[in-house]
């Protein structure tokens, strides 16, 4: 067979979703960050990030809403096409937004497909293990890769009464992640649960588990990048690290420039043409 891509089974990127399931064999830790445009998806690809999401979190860091719930379908395809423009080498997965899976394991299939057909996303995540056991097998069974998210789901908000809190039903737990794997999934994000299940989730699942508030057991780890960078000025839970802080960077350069316009230092001569 020729290896043109069509036939490799390689993508042009340089992550697959075999190579995401290997990392884990090869006991390789994986790191995950979100995107929501064509910039950062850039920086992010350039240093290297295994694979990026763009994650139903931009109904809160990107459009300002107070939960995961409003984004649409639409609208995650939008993102997505423009993330996809700075990716050469991570593997670009995209969440399906609130009531684009829950429905049916058909309409499923039609929004799944839809992401897959109109942006280069490589795979669609979504929230459930158990309770979308059947869907995640629907898709994978026209060969769309998904990847589970069990542990604290931020669509279920509404239902559970808050956000943030750790979910801490081993058995359930448990049987979510299993239910995931079983049902083709290539990999779990566990969000929000004690160090110690994750850990035994890790170990009883051959796919990897993508980490966040989860603990260091993870096969990989996933933040939103706006948190991580410290761009999120008031979000301070126990499961992040900020790595710099931009918020403050970003703000001094911005009253900066300000003072340089009123002050008539900027633009200099060297910023001016002849
Ligand atoms: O929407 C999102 O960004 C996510 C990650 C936090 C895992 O689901």
């Amino acid at each position: 067979m020729s290896d043109s891509p069509v036939y490799s089974g390689r993508s042009k990127r340089g992550m697959t979703v075999p190579g995401f399931i290997k990392a884990k064999k090869d006991g390789r830790k994986l790191s995950v960050l979100t995107a929501y445009d064509y910039l950062w998806a850039e920086i992010l690809d350039e240093a290297g990030v295994d694979a990026i999401l763009v994650g139903d979190s931009l109904s809160m860091v990107v459009q300002g809403n107070s939960t995961t719930l409003p984004v649409t379908l639409d609208e995650m395809i939008y993102h997505a096409k423009i993330v996809a423009r700075g990716i050469k080498k991570a593997l670009l997965i995209v969440d399906m937004p609130f009531l684009s899976f829950q429905v049916s394991p058909e309409n499923a299939i039609a929004n799944a497909g839809r992401i897959l057909k109109e942006t280069e996303a490589a795979a669609v995540k979504l929230e459930g293990g158990v309770s979308q056991a059947k869907t995640i097998q629907a898709l994978t069974s026209v060969e769309i890769p998904v990847m589970a998210h069990v542990g604290m789901r931020p669509q279920s908000v509404r239902s559970l009464g808050s956000m943030g809190r750790i979910q801490r039903d081993e058995k359930q737990l448990l049987e979510d992640a299993k239910a995931a794997e079983d049902a083709g999934a290539f990999g779990i994000v566990l969000e929000l649960i004690p160090r110690s299940i994750a850990k035994k989730i890790t170990e009883s699942i051959s796919i990897p588990t993508i980490g966040i508030g989860a603990g260091p057991d993870c096969d990989g780890q996933v933040l939103v990048t706006q948190d991580m960078l410290g761009l999120n000025g008031d979000f301070h839970p126990k499961f992040l690290k900020k790595y710099a802080q931009l918020r403050e960077t970003v703000t001094k350069a911005t009253q900066s420039y300000i003072s340089e316009v009123q002050n008539g230092v900027f633009p200099a001569e060297e910023n001016s043409h002849d």
